[in-house]
């Protein structure tokens, strides 16, 4: 039983060490993002890093979200966290991206599911409306969930491709 801990622990470890997390907030998610870079840095996670390195009271989500979304298109960053004030906007924001699959999460299923069945590679969050103690279990949900690439999903993401290449 031991021995059969220690691989899933090894196995969570190798995993952590294979992804690296994207992270980006304006003035309305600057504490949060702060809080969750700390949580996954020690966790284990590489994480990058793409501002606002300070708080900066009237700066504009796309200034962040954007290099940290392109990032995540060319396959740079395994997963990516786009935070503002609600989320909504970072969301409009990333999803505007070619390869880009965000979504603004507050619930745990939401959260593993959109990676399952939907491919989300970008996750969203609200500092002004999710607590960092919530924020750090959504996020530990997105980051251990695989897509399950069933014929089903895979079809549905064909068509979602489609339409942002302009071909449907
Ligand atoms: C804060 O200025 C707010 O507008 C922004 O952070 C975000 O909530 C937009 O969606």
């Amino acid at each position: 039983m031991e021995s059969a801990n220690n691989n899933e622990n090894d196995s969570a470890d190798h995993r952590r060490e294979e992804m690296i997390i994207g992270i980006a907030a304006d003035h309305g998610g600057f504490e949060l993002k702060v809080q969750l870079m700390a949580a996954l840095t020690f966790a284990g996670y590489l994480v990058k890093d793409f501002g606002a390195h300070e708080l900066i009271a009237d700066d504009d989500y796309p200034d962040y979200v954007v290099p940290l979304a392109r990032s995540v298109s060319r396959g740079e960053i395994t997963r990516g966290l786009a935070i503002c004030g609600s989320g909504v906007g970072a969301c409009v924001t990333a999803n505007k991206v070619p390869g880009v699959r965000a979504a603004l999460i507050s619930d745990t299923f939401s959260a593993h599911q959109g990676v399952e069945d939907d491919d989300m590679n970008v996750m969203c969050l609200g500092g002004r409306v999710t607590g960092s103690a919530i924020a750090w279990e959504l996020v530990q949900a997105f980051m251990n969930a695989d897509f399950k690439a069933n014929e089903r999903f895979t079809r549905r993401l064909a068509k979602v491709a489609a339409l942002e290449m302009g071909l449907e």
